[in-house]
C-alpha cells in the first residue's frame, strides 16, 4: 500500500477545508435556492442550521478521521471493529459520488462561461439573450459534455498530484482573489437603481411561506455548502497532524463559508430585482445575472474573465475533496494504486455526469421518483444522504466513542487547553443538539 499523504502546514489544512467548503454551493446553489424558496426566511433558517450544526458535525468528522488516520470506511472499522459502523462509510462514498456527478456538470458550465468571457461573448445587456445563451449552453448534447470532461480531468489530475502539491498550493492564492471580485460585484449590485427590492427580498422574512420542504432545502444547503456529511472533513482530517487545532479550523471554515454565501447573495439578488429577472429562475440564475452585471461595470469584460476563472477554481477545490473521499476508500480498502482508483472512479462519475448533463435537454423527460437525473443526484445527496451522514458521525462520536477518547482527540492529546464550559458545550452539542436537530428536520421534511 502507498504511504499515507499528509498536509504540509496548518494553514494548508485550513485552505483545503475552506476550499472544499467554498464553491458552487455558495455562488451558484445558494442564490438560486434563496430565489426559489422565497428569500429572507430561507436565509435565516439556513443560518440557524449552520450555527447549530456546523461545528458539532465538523468536530465529529475531524475526530473520527484524525483518530483513525484512515479513509471513511476504514475509519469506522478502526474505531469500532467488528461492528456494522463501517457501512456508514459507504453512505459517505455514495454521497460523494452523487454530488460529484452533477457538480462536474456545473463545473463544466463554469469553464464554458470562462471561455465565453475570454472570447468576449457577454457584450449584450439583454437578459433574454443571456437567458437563451444559458439554455443553449446547458441543453446541447455535446458542448456541456466536453466541458464536463475537462473539469473532471482537471480534478483527477490534482487529486493524482496528491494533497500537498496539488490541493494546498493552488487554493492559497485563488480564494482571496475570488473573495475580492465577489465583493466588487456585490457593491455594484447593491448600488444599482432598483436594487432595493432585492435587499428586501434578502432581509425581510416572510415566514408564512415556510414549509417542510423549505426546512429540508435549508438543511441540505447547510450541509452541502459546508461540505459536511459526506466524509470530506473526515478524509482531510485523516491527513492532518495531531497538533492541529480542530476547534479553530472548524470555526474558521464555517465562518469563511458563510461569509461567502452572504456576499454571494448580496452580489446576485439586488441585481436580479434591478434587472427584472425572476428570482425563481432556478439553476441558471447566476449564469444569467452575472454576465448582465459585468456588462454594466467598468472593465466588466475583464472582471468577467477573472470571475469565471475563480469560480472554476472554487469549484475544483471542492470537487477534489469529493473525489478524494472515493479515491482514498478505494486505495485503502481495495489496495488499489492511486492511479487505478482515480481512473475507476472517474469512469463511473463520467457515466453519471453524462446522464446529469443530458437531463438538461435530451433526457429531460426521464424521471427517477419524479426528478430528472440532475435533480435526483442533487436532491438525494444534499437533502438526504448528507444529513444522514452527519447524523451518523455525531451519533458515533457522542454515543459510541468514549468521552475521554473524544476529549483527547479534540484537545490534541491535552495540548489545547479549553475551559470546562467550552468542552461540555461542544460535547453535548455533538451528543444531543446536532442529532436531534437533524433527525427532526429530516423526518418532518420527508413527511
Ligand atoms: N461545499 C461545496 C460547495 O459549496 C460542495 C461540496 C459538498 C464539497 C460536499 C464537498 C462535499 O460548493
Amino acid at each position: 500500500m502507498e504511504k499515507r499523504e499528509s498536509f504540509g502546514s496548518g494553514f494548508g489544512v485550513l485552505v483545503a477545508m475552506a476550499g472544499s467548503a467554498v464553491g458552487l454551493g455558495n455562488l451558484w446553489r445558494f442564490p438560486y435556492l434563496v430565489g426559489t424558496n422565497g428569500g429572507a426566511a430561507f436565509i435565516i433558517i439556513y443560518l440557524a442550521f449552520v450555527f447549530l450544526l456546523a461545528l458539532p458535525i465538523m468536530y465529529s468528522e475531524f475526530i473520527v478521521g484524525r483518530r483513525s488516520q484512515a479513509n471513511v470506511f476504514g475509519a469506522y472499522k478502526v474505531l469500532a471493529p467488528k461492528t456494522g459502523w463501517c457501512n456508514v462509510g459507504l453512505v459517505y462514498v455514495m454521497a460523494s459520488l452523487f454530488i460529484i456527478s452533477f457538480y462536474c456538470v456545473v463545473g463544466g458550465w463554469t469553464i464554458n462561461y470562462f471561455w465565453k468571457s475570454v472570447t468576449f461573448r457577454f457584450t449584450t445587456a439583454d437578459t433574454a439573450v443571456l437567458g437563451d445563451m444559458f439554455n443553449n449552453t446547458v441543453t446541447s448534447n455535446s458542448e456541456p459534455l466536453i466541458f464536463m470532461l475537462i473539469f473532471l480531468i482537471a480534478t483527477a489530475l490534482i487529486v493524482m498530484a496528491g494533497i500537498k502539491d496539488g490541493i494546498e498550493r493552488y487554493t492559497k492564492v485563488m480564494m482571496p482573489i475570488l473573495f475580492v471580485i465577489v465583493v466588487v460585484v456585490a457593491v455594484r449590485s447593491v448600488t444599482l437603481p432598483g436594487s432595493a427590492a432585492g435587499l428586501e427580498f434578502l432581509f425581510k422574512p416572510d415566514f408564512s411561506l415556510v414549509t417542510g420542504k423549505t426546512l429540508l432545502d435549508a438543511l441540505g444547503q447547510a450541509f452541502f455548502s459546508l461540505s459536511i456529511g459526506c466524509g470530506t472533513i473526515m478524509t482531510y482530517g485523516s491527513y492532518v497532524s495531531k497538533k492541529e487545532n480542530i476547534a479553530g479550523l472548524s470555526a474558521q471554515t464555517a465562518m469563511t463559508d458563510t461569509l461567502f454565501a452572504i456576499i454571494a447573495g448580496l452580489a446576485i439578488m439586488p441585481a436580479v430585482f434591478a434587472f427584472g429577472i425572476s428570482p425563481s429562475e432556478g439553476p441558471g440564475l447566476v449564469f444569467v445575472t452575472l454576465p448582465y452585471i459585468f456588462a454594466q461595470l467598468p472593465f466588466g469584460a475583464f472582471l468577467a474573465i477573472l470571475f469565471f476563472f475563480m469560480l472554476f477554481i472554487a469549484a475544483i477545490t471542492s470537487s477534489i475533496s469529493q473525489l478524494e473521499v472515493i479515491v482514498s476508500y478505494l486505495i485503502e480498502e481495495f489496495r488499489m494504486s492511486r492511479k487505478l482508483a482515480i481512473t475507476l472512479s472517474v469512469s463511473v462519475i463520467t457515466v453519471f455526469g453524462v446522464l446529469c448533463s443530458l437531463s438538461q435537454g435530451t433526457l429531460a423527460d426521464v424521471k427517477i421518483f419524479g426528478y430528472n437525473f440532475f435533480d435526483f443526484f442533487d436532491t438525494t445527496s444534499a437533502n438526504i444522504l448528507l444529513p444522514l451522514g452527519g447524523f451518523f458521525a455525531v451519533i458515533f462520536v457522542g454515543w459510541k466513542m468514549k468521552r475521554p477518547d473524544v476529549v483527547d482527540e479534540f484537545t490534541s492529546g491535552g495540548m489545547r487547553k479549553y475551559s470546562r464550559f467550552f468542552l461540555n458545550f461542544s460535547y453535548y452539542s455533538i451528543k444531543y443538539l446536532a442529532p436531534i436537530v437533524v433527525a427532526v428536520v429530516l423526518i418532518s421534511g420527508l413527511i
